[in-house]
């Protein structure tokens, strides 16, 4: 039988997902397991992250079955478990995850996420050996892959991740939406934005519209916090129907009048696995401060898990493809502790198996926004960042109500 033949019959590859959810998982998961069978590896879910590992086990055969990986969010569900010990967690659950390992004859890993998860597996595979190849996801965008944007003849290095493209693209269609209701109020929406320490998503807002944005790497401390609230009002001036968006991102520090103090607005006091906080809420306290501050009227508006839902749009699809074809590359050379990457920014159609490469996984960690892409001063993105989301989303865009009534003045 001709199946005998192929390279990795009789082996199994296992595939988890952990962290946040992206609506590109289930197409990361689709494209590898796919691939893998090729090569002829019986294909195991493991769900729940490493905590499928845990215990008795939770493992699934994916192995010839039907698989949406246009679905967004991921089947093999996503948990934030660390198997090494935490100050939340104390336990070492490294023995029951080699236990599994073994009880489940996996002779290789995926990992797909991002620094924390994949953090876990290059640590296993440092400590234990374990054969891991880590594969990216964060909607935060702040995982390091090391992905090259040209601009202008300079380099800049740059982060790609799965799962932002869709969350990006669903962002900037969110802000552009909101325009309407803006205007018909004459009011200031103030959106508040995912991505923890990093202000890559938010971004995505301005391609949707935003003309303000705050990001986490920048603080609005007592000093910078009037001179915002000068530039909104000035923008909100100029604005030819008196309305503003303003794209806020959840990690942002923003100065309290009265605590006399610049922190962060957390959503709980809990932290997880990894020792992360919840953030949540900065918005509504920006949006009181601009309406008792500058009298214009002000509201939150929390986008929430709107950029992590609904499916994998089609950069995605195409990115997680062209990125599990390096997958392939990286089994038959037998090379694991790596993660496959892309090597420079593209267009949808450059997303090529030629564009792609591969990190060490010891070299992942995060990414803040690279400095040419945030305009301090003017808080807002920069040029040089919408070239390289115009690059992932296309044209910007932009709901627009193109008539303009003449105004009628009393016959007396
Ligand atoms: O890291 C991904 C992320 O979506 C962050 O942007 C956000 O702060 C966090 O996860 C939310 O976590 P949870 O899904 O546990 O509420």
């Amino acid at each position: 039988m001709a199946h005998k033949h192929k390279f990795y019959n009789g082996k199994t590859l296992g595939i988890l997902t952990g962290g946040g959810d992206t609506p590109a998982l289930n197409s990361s998961i689709e494209f590898i397991r796919n691939r893998a069978a090729l090569l002829g590896y019986k294909v195991y879910g493991i769900r729940r992250g490493w905590k499928g590992l845990l215990g008795n086990g939770d493992v699934v055969d994916l192995t010839n079955q039907p698989y949406d990986g246009y679905y967004g969010g991921t089947a093999l569900l996503s948990s934030r478990t660390n198997p090494f010990p935490t100050k939340k967690n104390p336990e070492n659950r490294v023995p029951q995850i080699l236990n599994n390992i073994e009880r489940y004859g996996l002779d290789v890993l995926i990992s797909i996420g991002g620094d924390d998860t994949n953090g876990a597996a290059k640590r296993l595979y440092e400590t234990e050996g374990i054969k891991v190849i880590g594969f990216p996801k964060t909607i935060d965008n702040d995982l390091r892959t090391q992905t090259i944007h040209h601009y202008n003849g300079k380099k800049i290095e740059a982060v790609l991740c799965p799962g932002f493209p869709s969350g990006a693209k669903g962002l900037m269609e969110l802000t552009a939406h909101l325009r309407t209701t803006a205007e018909s109020h004459s009011r200031i929406i103030v959106l508040e934005v995912m991505g923890r320490d990093a202000g890559w998503l938010t971004g995505s807002a301005m391609m949707g519209g935003a003309e303000l944005a705050l990001v986490p790497e920048y603080e609005i401390n007592k000093e910078r916090k009037d001179f915002f609230l000068e530039t909104v009002k000035e923008t909100y001036m100029r604005s030819r129907k008196k309305n503003l968006i303003i794209a806020v991102a959840e990690g942002v520090k923003w100065y309290d009048d009265v605590k006399d103090k610049t922190d962060y607005v957390f959503a709980s006091s809990e932290v997880d696995e990894f020792g992360h906080p919840r953030f949540g809420g900065v918005s509504g306290v920006i949006a009181s401060d601009i309406t008792n501050k500058l009298g214009i009227e002000a509201r939150a508006q929390i986008s929430g898990y709107y950029p992590r839902a609904g499916k994998c749009r089609s950069y995605d699809r195409r990115l997680t493809a062209t990125l599990a074809d390096k997958v392939v590359d990286l089994l038959l050379r037998e090379d694991y502790g790596q993660m496959p990457v892309i090597s420079k920014i593209v267009t949808f159609p450059e997303l090529e198996e030629f564009n792609t490469t591969s990190i060490d996984m010891g070299s992942i960690g995060n990414k803040p926004l690279p400095e040419e892409y945030y305009d301090i001063q003017g808080f807002k993105f920069t040029d040089v960042y919408l070239n390289f989301l115009e690059h992932i989303l296309g044209k910007p865009e932009r709901l627009e109500f193109k008539y303009d009534f003449p105004i009628v003045l009393p016959k007396k």
